[in-house]
C-alpha cells in the first residue's frame, strides 16, 4: 500500500524536456487522493502521455516519484536535492509519525498472521461470540488511513483510536460495516469513513426519545412508540446538524437514511431503489443483522447464522428485514456459509426461528 510518505513531488520542468527516463513516474489525482503509476522507467514520453500530464496538471494533480527512486532520479537529470522543495526535510506532524509507526504494525501483524478472510472469520466471531479478531483488524486498517485527507476521515481515525478497542454491541456492528464496505469493493477512505462514523452515530436520536422505548423489542411496541422509535433517524440527523461537527453529508445521510428499505417500505422517507446511499443500505442491514440476532425486534435471541439463513431464503419471519439492495443483500447472505452440512438443516434452523419469533 503506497501512501503520501513513500513519494517526493516534482514540477514538470523538473523533467528538463527529456522523453526517457530511468524512474518510474506517478501521478497524484486530486479527485480521488490517490497516486497512479504514469509513465515506467525506460519508456517513451509520448505527445499523448504529456496531453493528458498537462491535462491533470491543470486539475490539480502533481507528478510523483517514489522516494526509494530519489538518487536515479537526482543523478538522471543531474538536479540537486535543494532544487526541488518536496525533498527537503520537514518535521513531520506528531500524528504523521503515529500513522507512519501504525503503517508498519500493520504489515508486520499481517506477516504474522497472514491473509485475514473477512467471511472464516465472521463465522468463527458467531460461533464463539467472540469478535475481538474482527474488531482487532478493522482498527488496525483504520489507524493507517491518512491524517491530512478530511475531517470525517479524521473523525474516523479518532473514534476507530480511542473506541474501537472493546469487543461490544456498537464495535461489532462498526467493524463489520466496515469490512462489509470492503466486501462490495468500497476502498475509498472517504467512504470507508462515512461508513465507520455512520454506524457510530447512527442511534444518536435514540438518546432524546423515552429508554422504555429503545428497552422494549421493536416488535412489541404500540403503534405511537413504534413512531417514536422510528424517530432516531430524524433526531439524530438533526442533533448531528446542530452541533456543527464537521463531518461529509453523506455520512449525515447515513444516519438519516439507515432504515430505508429498496422496496419502499423504510422510513423516514420512504426511499426506494438507487435513491438510498449503498453506504446507508450497508449500515442499516448490519444494523439490522444484530438487532434481529441479539433480540432487539422479536424479544428473543437468535444465531446469526439462522437470521442469515432466513435472510437467504427469504423467509417471512416477524420483524425480518432482507431488502437492503441487491449488491449489499448478495455481501450480507455470504457472511457465512450456509451451504455447508450442519447437524441441522436449514428447514430446522428456520423452524427454530420461526417458534422462538
Ligand atoms: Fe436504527
Amino acid at each position: 500500500m503506497k501512501t503520501e510518505y513513500d513519494f517526493f513531488m516534482i514540477d514538470i520542468e523538473h523533467l528538463k524536456g527529456k522523453k526517457t527516463f530511468p524512474f518510474q513516474l506517478y501521478i497524484f489525482n486530486p479527485a480521488h487522493k490517490k497516486y497512479s503509476m504514469f509513465l515506467n522507467g525506460n519508456r517513451p514520453l509520448t505527445k499523448e502521455h504529456c496531453d493528458f500530464l498537462n491535462f491533470m496538471l491543470e486539475r490539480g494533480g502533481k507528478l510523483a516519484i517514489l522516494k526509494n527512486q530519489r538518487k536515479t532520479f537526482l543523478t538522471a537529470q543531474e538536479t540537486e536535492a535543494s532544487e526541488i522543495p518536496s525533498l527537503k526535510d520537514r518535521e513531520l506532524h506528531p500524528l504523521e509519525k503515529e500513522r507512519i509507526m501504525n503503517i508498519k504494525l500493520k504489515e508486520m501483524y499481517d506477516e504474522k498472521n497472514g491473509a485475514f478472510s473477512f467471511q472464516s472469520e465472521f463465522e468463527i466471531a458467531c460461533q464463539n461470540d467472540n469478535f475481538e479478531k474482527i474488531i482487532e483488524n478493522a482498527r488496525m486498517e483504520i489507524l493507517t488511513f491518512s491524517v491530512t485527507m478530511s475531517p470525517t476521515v479524521s473523525l474516523a481515525l479518532h473514534l476507530a483510536k480511542t473506541h474501537l478497542l472493546q469487543d461490544n454491541y456498537l464495535n461489532r456492528i462498526v467493524a463489520t460495516s466496515y469490512l462489509l464496505a470492503k466486501n462490495c469493493n468500497i476502498v475509498d477512505q472517504d467512504a470507508l469513513s462515512d461508513i465507520i462514523c455512520g454506524a457510530y452515530f447512527a442511534h444518536l436520536g435514540l438518546t432524546q426519545t423515552p429508554l422504555t422505548i429503545a428497552r422494549t423489542p421493536y416488535n412489541s411496541l404500540p403503534t405511537t412508540e413504534r413512531s417514536l422509535f422510528q424517530k432516531h433517524t430524524i433526531l439524530g440527523h438533526h442533533l448531528i446538524k446542530k452541533s456543527q461537527l464537521n463531518i461529509s453529508e453523506r455520512c449525515k445521510k447515513i444516519i438519516l437514511e439507515h432504515h430505508e428499505r429498496a422496496s419502499g417500505g423504510g422510513y423516514p422517507a420512504m426511499k426506494y431503489g438507487e435513491q438510498i446511499e449503498t453506504l446507508s443500505q450497508i449500515v442499516g442491514s448490519v444494523s439490522h443483522l444484530f438487532e434481529y440476532s441479539s433480540g432487539k425486534i422479536t424479544g428473543g435471541k437468535q444465531s446469526m447464522k439462522s437470521v442469515i439463513i432466513a435472510m437467504k431464503s427469504k423467509s417471512y419471519l416477524p420483524g425480518l428485514e432482507y431488502d437492503f439492495g441487491e449488491k449489499v443483500f448478495q455481501s450480507i447472505i455470504t457472511l457465512i456459509n450456509t451451504d455447508k452440512i450442519e447437524t441441522k438443516t436449514s428447514s430446522e434452523e428456520n423452524a427454530d426461528l420461526k417458534k422462538a419469533a
